[in-house]
Order: C-alpha cells, then sequence, then structure tokens
C-alpha cells in the first residue's frame, strides 16, 4: 500500500499496465495499475459479444481497495499498525485515549492549547440527554448492555434533529463547526451511556459525570461511585484501561468501519450511523470476540481440556475464538503489549487463573501445523477478556469497552468520507443466479416446495397450541 513519503516518487515512476486478453473475442485491454490496484469501473471496457460488461466478484472484501485513507496503517504480514503514521507502541507508551482521539480525526497530534480545548469540549458533553435516563432504565435487567447502547446512540440521533441531514440539509455537515459539534458530543457522551447501561443492569442510581477527572477516570467513576463524597479509580486502572481504548481506537477498514463508511454513503446522520457500526462490532467475529473468548475460555474449564478442544477446532467444530485475523498473518502488535498489560492488572487485583489456560492454548495452537498453515496468530481480542474479567467487568459488557474507543476511529472515516469527493452511495452488484421472469402462479394451483418453514416451539406455545386447535 503506497504512503506519503513514496507518493512523490510512485507520481513521476512510469505509467504500468495491466494486460488482459479476453479469450472469448481474443481482444487485449490495458488496464491503468496505480498504487498496486486497478480500478474495477476499467474493466467495464471488457464485453462480451452481447455487451455485458466484466465486473470483478469478491465476496466479504478479500481483495477489493474500498477508499482512499490516511488514517491507519496496518502491515499484516510484519506486524505493524500506526495511527496517521505513528506506531502504535509508541501511542501506547507516550500517549492518552483523547490525545490520540484528536490525531485520528484531525490527522495532527494536538499542540497544548488544542488538548486543553479538545478536552474540555469532550468533558461537557459527557452531559447527556435526560430522555437517555429513561429510555434505559426501561431495558430488562438482563439486556445486553451492546443491545441497550446501540438503542440509545440511535434515540440519540432523535434527539437532534437539527444534526439530521434527513430533516436539516443534506449539507449540514460540510460545516466543520457542526461537524465538531456531533464528534465532540459522541466522543463525550459514549462513556455516560455506557455507564447508565452498566448501572441500569446493576439496579443502581446513576452517577452524574465527574468534571475534574480525566476520560477514562470519569467513565469509572460513573461506573462505580456509591456513595463515597470523593471516589477516584485506582491509577494503575484508569492508566490499563487508557492503553487499551488507545489500541482499540482504529484499524482501518474491518467490519464496522466499513459499516460507518457504508451507513455514511446514504447521507444518514452520524448517531444512526454510529448505530450501525457499534450493530456490526456487537459480532462474535468482530468486536464479540473478547467476549466470545472469554466464554470460549471458561468453557474448555482447565488445562487438561484444551488437546480435545484443539482438535475441534482443527475438525471445524468449534472456533478458536482470539486467533486469525484478515489482515494480520503474523502477531498482532496491540495483542503484545495487551499481554504485558494483563500482568500489570494482575499485580494489582491478583491472577485470574483463566490465563494458565490462554498461555497454554497460545503455545500449543503457535505450534500446531493447522494453525502455522494458516498464519493465525492472537489477535488483540485473546488477552482484553481476562483483563476485563480481572478488573470485574461483567463478559458482555467487553464489546463495549471496545466500541467506546472506537468511536473516534469511526468518526475519523466518517470525516474523511464527507471530504473525499470520490465517494458515492455505496451500491454493489450481485450475481444474480435466480430464475427467469415466470407467471403469478394462484395459491390453489401451487405445488408443495422442499422450503423449510418449522421454527423451534416454546413449551408456552405448546400449551398454547394444543388449547387453541379445535
Ligand atoms: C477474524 C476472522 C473472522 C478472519 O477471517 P477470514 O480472514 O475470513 O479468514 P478465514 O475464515 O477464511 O480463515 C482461513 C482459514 O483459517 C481458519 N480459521 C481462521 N480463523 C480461525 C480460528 N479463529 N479458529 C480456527 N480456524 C480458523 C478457517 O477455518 C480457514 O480454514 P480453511 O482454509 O481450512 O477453510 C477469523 O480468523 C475468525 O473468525 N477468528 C475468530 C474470531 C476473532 O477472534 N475475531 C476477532 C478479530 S480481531
Amino acid at each position: 500500500m503506497i504512503r506519503i513519503q513514496q507518493l512523490g516518487q510512485q507520481l513521476n515512476a512510469t505509467k504500468s499496465t495491466l494486460t488482459i486478453q479476453d479469450s472469448r473475442s481474443g481482444k487485449k485491454y490495458e488496464i491503468p495499475i496505480s498504487n498496486n490496484f486497478i480500478k474495477a469501473s476499467d474493466l467495464e471496457k471488457i464485453k462480451d459479444d452481447k455487451g455485458s460488461i466484466i465486473r470483478s466478484y469478491d465476496p466479504g472484501y478479500m481483495n477489493t481497495v474500498n477508499c482512499t485513507s490516511k488514517i491507519s496503517f496496518i502491515d499484516g504480514d510484519n506486524g505493524i499498525l500506526e495511527y496517521r503514521g505513528y506506531p502504535i507502541e509508541q501511542l501506547a507508551e507516550k500517549s492518552n485515549y483523547l490525545e490520540v482521539a484528536f490525531l485520528l480525526i484531525y490527522g495532527e497530534l494536538p499542540t497544548q492549547l488544542q488538548y486543553d480545548k479538545w478536552c474540555k469540549k469532550i468533558q461537557t458533553h459527557t452531559f447527556v440527554h435526560q430522555d437517555l435516563y429513561g429510555l434505559l432504565s426501561q431495558f430488562r435487567y438482563d439486556a445486553h448492555p451492546m443491545g441497550m447502547v446501540i438503542s440509545s446512540l440511535s434515540a440519540v440521533s432523535t434527539l437532534h434533529p437539527e444534526a439530521n441531514p434527513a430533516l436539516s440539509g443534506q449539507n449540514i455537515y460540510a460545516d466543520q463547526k457542526s461537524r465538531n459539534k456531533q464528534i465532540h458530543r459522541m466522543i463525550g457522551s459514549i462513556t455516560t451511556i455506557t455507564a447508565l447501561a452498566y448501572r441500569n443492569r446493576i439496579g443502581r442510581q446513576p452517577n452524574q459525570p465527574h468534571q475534574q477527572l480525566g476520560y477514562v477516570e470519569n467513565f469509572l467513576y460513573m461506573m462505580d461511585r456509591l456513595n463515597e463524597s470523593s471516589y477516584k479509580p485506582h491509577p494503575t486502572i484508569a492508566k490499563v484501561l487508557d492503553i487499551l481504548f488507545i489500541l482499540h481506537a482504529e484499524h482501518e477498514l474491518n467490519c464496522s468501519t466499513s459499516a460507518v463508511r457504508h451507513l455514511t454513503s446514504s447521507g444518514v446522520d452520524i448517531y444512526t450511523a454510529i448505530a450501525g457500526a457499534a450493530a456490526a462490532l456487537y459480532g462474535p467475529k468482530h468486536g464479540g470476540a473478547n467476549e466470545a473468548v472469554l466464554r470460549m475460555l471458561e468453557k474448555i474449564g482447565s488445562k487438561q481440556n484444551i488437546p480435545q478442544f484443539i482438535e475441534n477446532v482443527k475438525n471445524k467444530k468449534a472456533l478458536l475464538f482470539g486467533f486469525g485475523h484478515r489482515v494480520y498473518k503474523s502477531y498482532d502488535p496491540r495483542a503484545k503489549i495487551v499481554k504485558q498489560l494483563a500482568y500489570q492488572v494482575f499485580d494489582l487485583v491478583g491472577k485470574d487463573p483463566l490465563i494458565e489456560i490462554a498461555l497454554e492454548l497460545e503455545n500449543i495452537a503457535l505450534n500446531d501445523k493447522y494453525f502455522k498453515d494458516r498464519s493465525l496468530y492472537p489477535n488483540v481480542d485473546f488477552y482484553t477478556g481476562i483483563i476485563y474479567k480481572a478488573l470485574g467487568f461483567p463478559t458482555d459488557m467487553f464489546p463495549l469497552l471496545f466500541a467506546i474507543p472506537r468511536i473516534s476511529g469511526w468518526l475519523a472515516h466518517w470525516c474523511e468520507f464527507l471530504d473525499d469527493p470520490e465517494n458515492k452511495i455505496v451500491r454493489p452488484r450481485q450475481n444474480y443466479q435466480g430464475y427467469q421472469p415466470r407467471e403469478y402462479v394462484p395459491i390453489d394451483q401451487r405445488k408443495e416446495t422442499d422450503a423449510y418453514i418449522h421454527a423451534p416451539s416454546t413449551s408456552f406455545s405448546t400449551r398454547r397450541n394444543v388449547s387453541v386447535q379445535k
């Protein structure tokens, strides 16, 4: 992938082309190559004898470049991740989450003055609309907090009609101030919404945001304060969570970030787009993987069960959650940092026994041919779940601890999408393999098909069904 330092060289380079010969017609086509890709629209020149154009077929976007971006860089073979050119290791060591959020969204690290203003704006927006308190209190005690937060994010959209292009005009986000307002509100309110979801589930009154505390400290304060007049989270816990927030802030075109770009392309408001991205993140193959890792480790239960579990994975009866990545084909650089953080947390709160199972599982998998052949290494989620568990977060809160920081990455992509004139509404093509046109058949002339239409019945409906069937 081309990077800024190489851009000059690339522009001066002789134009490269790809020669394609269509065996159907014998015709040859010269397709320009730029930055190691060809434009799918250039394939439109290639047509069959009926005039149908050729297209590329790519389920899961395995080999498709979907946008030009300057936000983050991943070298999956060498385990490199950079935000705006800064190596993730340096940011984790020297920066903090709010500074990184600024970097991702505005492209440069803030000056002291910019940083102070930025933090103040975010902190102000930790105070959320009163209606959200009512909304969140209506969920059941056992509602998954991701479901609660996704619903709340889309509710925020209804509370700010002035920020909704459907109501206030398609161009409202062209105004940088309006855009900034949504950015401050989004980053500020997500911690409060998450803390409200948590407090509702544990049956406690919400805590109002604390203006003297930092971003992560305030989040922990809103979650954990009972009636102490000067509650402050332990600095090590706040620091570890802050680093985890840095590591989770951005990761180019993963499923949820692609979703935010996809939704933005339709012109929908940013809150609905973020709710959609959070919904994509909820899945166990993406942001829900940290939750899935923990459930997997708990199910394995002890080291002696690992060989059988590995066999099940190899026989495709189970998935080794926290392993494998679409882009990294070596050790995820974030996983290395997370593994070190786990020991800092254990020093403070005690070792979680699941770490022994995780270490053994990692060791066996890294030395097993199945995993080696497929370049499957631990990803960021492999050890985060163990840290969150050691810190006493309920398992179903884990995806939220991913979603909170990822909001800054989503917002950076939202801005980049809005500013790039090449972007259009997302509309892939399909490979239609269905019926040719056919005549509608009246219901009494239809033949029974093998469509499987059964769904499981609850014992309640079994009891009801025998009562209502005469
Ligand atoms: C992340 C993930 C979705 C990437 O998927 P992908 O790029 O589409 O890769 P594929 O699913 O095509 O995997 C390639 C091969 O490795 C296997 N594989 C990939 N991840 C695996 C895992 N975690 N456990 C077992 N096998 C795995 C696949 O079964 C496939 O095997 P095959 O060649 O015999 O069919 C996938 O690795 C996965 O599901 N991991 C577990 C969930 C997870 O930790 N997600 C968090 C990502 S940060």
